[in-house]
């Protein structure tokens, strides 16, 4: 028998066999290792995602009408150029497979969301990282001095993860204006909810502006959403619609449709949200700088822990799982001396901060 073969391309793509930490620790109890949020959603969601029950053996909506819809009125935007997909990840693949192929070269940051890396090199593309700055901030003229005839895209996280930290929009206008016109912009904004500093946009108006630029956003973080999977993207109508050849079947659910609409709609659970999760990280920083630890400044709802070398990293990441907390080591994107911290509840702070202490003491 002769076995049929994947595509070369499908082969040297990095392999992502290993399940996401949450999957792949169900016995720690508290779990600080993948950006979501640690509040559960509003009641008004629940109650959303509980109806929707009742009519399951019906297809949800094709277009996702109703969150698009919702999304138009909060951000004055457009719904017919909003495309909602089962996460903003999913959308991202969309972008890759649409747009780039063999031999074109796309920009990332080094230290930008993982899932850029595994896309370009699964179509074939030659990813292109751009280093940051020593505080961990994306640099513009980096980007632009990358740029070469073959250049399609630049992937850019803004505000960025593993790095927690944002470009002003300024800088983001600058980039816009001077990188060549044919080149696609993303600007993956998934964590933007989470930002109060007054120099930040996402980045929708300049969508309206240029050709080529693509804003993605997910309701996985703020809003609670993960285990729904609803990320959006907003765009020309050109690039929308080219997208949802793509889109295939019926991609998001009915419950994850009436539970993100209803989550949009209630601000004030998600601002409070925000608020809260803006203390916690206020408040995890604090502490750890009081121990004398590195900790980058971050907009979002999770922070970099770095140590002095590669050792303590680990026997710290070792010496928290023990004590039934798992945080994201950032070992995959080289930052080896680095864990990734995302924000608990007040409780859950807490323990991970006294045992950070215990730590400490024991290390130093
Ligand atoms: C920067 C960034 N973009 C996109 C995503 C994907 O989010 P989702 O597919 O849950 O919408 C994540 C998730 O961690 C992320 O960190």
């Amino acid at each position: 028998m002769t076995k049929i073969k994947p595509n070369d391309y499908v082969r040297a793509a990095p392999s992502q066999d290993q399940p996401p930490a949450s999957t792949n620790h169900p016995e720690f109890k508290i779990n600080l290792s993948l950006n979501e949020s640690p509040y559960p959603p509003s009641p008004q969601v629940v109650e959303a995602f509980q109806q929707s029950v009742g009519t399951l053996n019906r297809y949800p909506n094709y277009f996702s009408a109703d969150i698009r819809k919702v999304l138009g009125k909060k951000y004055k935007l457009d719904d017919t150029r909003i495309m909602c997909a089962a996460g903003s990840e999913q959308i991202l693949a969309y972008i890759s497979r649409t747009y780039i192929g063999q031999g074109d070269e796309v920009i990332y940051p080094r230290y930008g969301f993982m899932v850029y890396r595994f896309n370009i090199a699964m179509e074939g593309a030659i990813p292109v990282a751009i280093d940051h700055d020593e505080n961990f901030v994306i640099v513009v003229d980096n980007i632009l001095n990358s740029v070469t005839d073959k250049t399609r895209l630049v992937f850019l996280d803004n505000p960025g993860n593993p790095t927690g930290t944002y470009l002003p929009y300024t800088e983001i206008k600058r980039l816009r204006k001077e990188l060549p016109q044919h080149i696609l912009l993303v600007l993956d904004a998934a964590y933007a909810e989470f930002v109060t500093e007054i120099d930040y946009d996402a980045g929708f108006k300049l969508v309206d502006e240029y050709e080529n630029v693509i804003v993605t956003r997910t309701l996985s973080k703020l809003y609670g959403l993960a285990g729904l999977r609803v990320g959006w993207a907003y765009s020309t109508p050109e690039v929308i619609n080219t997208l949802m050849h793509l889109k295939g079947g019926y991609n998001v659910s009915k419950p994850a449709q009436t539970a993100g609409t209803a989550a949009i709609l209630d601000n004030k659970y998600a601002l409070e949200c925000r608020d809260k999760c803006r203390i916690g990280i206020n408040y995890l920083t604090q502490e750890l700088r009081a121990m004398e630890l590195n900790v980058t400044d971050s907009v979002c709802n999770f922070i970099m822990l770095h140590f002095p070398d590669r050792n303590q990293m680990k026997n710290c990441d070792n010496f928290l799982k023990d004590h039934s907390i798992k945080v994201g080591p950032l070992g995959l994107y080289n930052l080896k001396k680095t864990l990734r911290i995302t924000v608990g509840t007040n409780d859950e702070n807490q323990i991970f901060i006294n045992v950070m202490k215990k730590f400490m003491k024991i290390n130093t």
